[in-house]
């Protein structure tokens, strides 16, 4: 399958989810440590669901502004074989707008990693203090560094003194609810040397179904010089619109919706308006991207994971999630999508968060 970088289907500004302020602010590029990324609406990393195979998807509907993988072992990546890697695996064409997420607990751990991802020609590097999975905490990686500043602080100094690439860093508001300390620390990230902020407000251990507290990353934005971008619960362009206004946040990160709705990139920076059949195409497409990515049981592992943030589009999402779920094979997914991914299908408002937020 070859990338194709924007659609050629009908653009109409008058569709409801295309605003032009949204739009222009979005469109505007901003510099990240002296490099230009064309647009401020990216895709969040997201472990088991943006893959190689789902990034080849995504560039297809294209205008993501740039693109994160799913976070990748610090530990592991040094010996990574990329050819045999679920994770560490990427397409060369899309390595110039690719951050690769580094998870890991040491500078020294985190240092050799990073200079494989600069050698290999990767946009940056992003350091994962957010996830607070337990397997993650347990090996003091992730938001566990937000426990210790001075270690989180010690990796983002070592791996910018490391590497010239781009060093982002995603993390939360930490483990209690007062942002102070997510400021101080944030301060010091930007002191250490991080060129960019993804700040997503919510406490470590909630799993995403508090609503994240928006105006914390305002406070984020007030601390520092460089640009932070704002993360969580956005799925329409109203709410998109709404985490700008309302933070003064440099641009947006986009999650879960993205995996649903991988067009919206399209949509609500240059005004794409797809017809319904997307839903049908995009199902088709990442079922090729899938099986030529992985091998025939991580394939479908990876479609399931899938299939929940896809069916939270659906009224009836459930019901198609379990057809789907009996699928045994990419060719039964192709037969499926066929079957049931029909236009005229009823579509959720807002996406269905028993599905969204298991
Ligand atoms: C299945 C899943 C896997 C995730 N994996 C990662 C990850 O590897 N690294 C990371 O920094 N955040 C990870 N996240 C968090 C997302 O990047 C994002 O912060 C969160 O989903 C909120 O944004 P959203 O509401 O736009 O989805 C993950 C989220 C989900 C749902």
């Amino acid at each position: 399958m070859t990338p194709i970088t924007s659609l050629t289907a009908p653009m109409n500004k008058s569709n409801p989810d295309y605003c032009h302020k949204l739009a222009a602010q979005l469109s505007t590029p901003i510099y990240i440590g002296g490099k230009i990324i064309p647009n401020r609406l990216w895709l969040a990393p997201m472990a088991g669901l943006t893959h190689s195979a789902f990034r080849q998807v995504l560039n297809h509907y294209g205008s993501c502004g740039l693109v994160f993988t799913e976070m990748c072992s610090a530990k592991a990546v040094p010996t990574e074989n990329p050819k045999v890697s679920p994770v560490f695996k990427w397409h060369k064409w899309e390595l110039p707008g690719l951050v690769c997420q580094l998870a890991g607990s040491t500078p020294e751990e985190m240092v050799i990693a990073a200079k494989r991802v600069e050698q290999e020609g990767f946009f940056g590097v992003d350091i994962n203090m957010g996830c607070s999975a337990r397997g993650m905490i347990k090996r003091e990686a992730g938001a566990a560094l937000l426990k210790t500043p001075e270690k989180a602080v010690a990796v983002v100094e070592a791996v910018r003194e490391a590497v010239s690439i781009p060093v982002f860093v995603k993390f939360r508001t930490g483990w209690s609810k007062e942002i102070a300390p997510a400021v101080a620390l944030s301060k010091r990230l930007e002191e250490a040397g991080a060129d960019c902020l993804v700040f997503h407000p919510r406490v470590a251990p909630d799993k995403r179904t508090r609503p994240p507290f928006i105006d914390h990353i305002r406070s984020i934005k007030e601390a520092v010089t460089i640009p932070v971008f704002g993360n969580g619960d956005v799925t329409t362009p109203q709410h998109c619109q709404n985490m700008l206004d309302r933070t003064g946040c440099d641009g947006v990160s986009v999650g879960r919706m993205a995996v649903a709705r991988p067009w919206l990139f399209a949509q609500w920076t240059s005004g794409f308006t797809p017809d319904e059949t997307i839903f049908q195409d995009y199902v088709l497409r990442l079922a090729d991207a899938l099986e030529q990515d992985f091998d025939p049981i991580r394939g479908i592992k990876r479609f399931r994971l899938f299939m929940a943030y896809y069916a939270a589009n659906f009224r009836f999402g459930h019901s198609l999630q379990a057809t789907f779920s009996t699928a045994k094979s990419m060719d039964d997914v192709r037969r499926m999508a066929k079957e049931y991914i029909k236009p005229g299908m009823a579509l959720s408002q807002t996406p269905n968060m028993n599905l969204y937020s298991p």
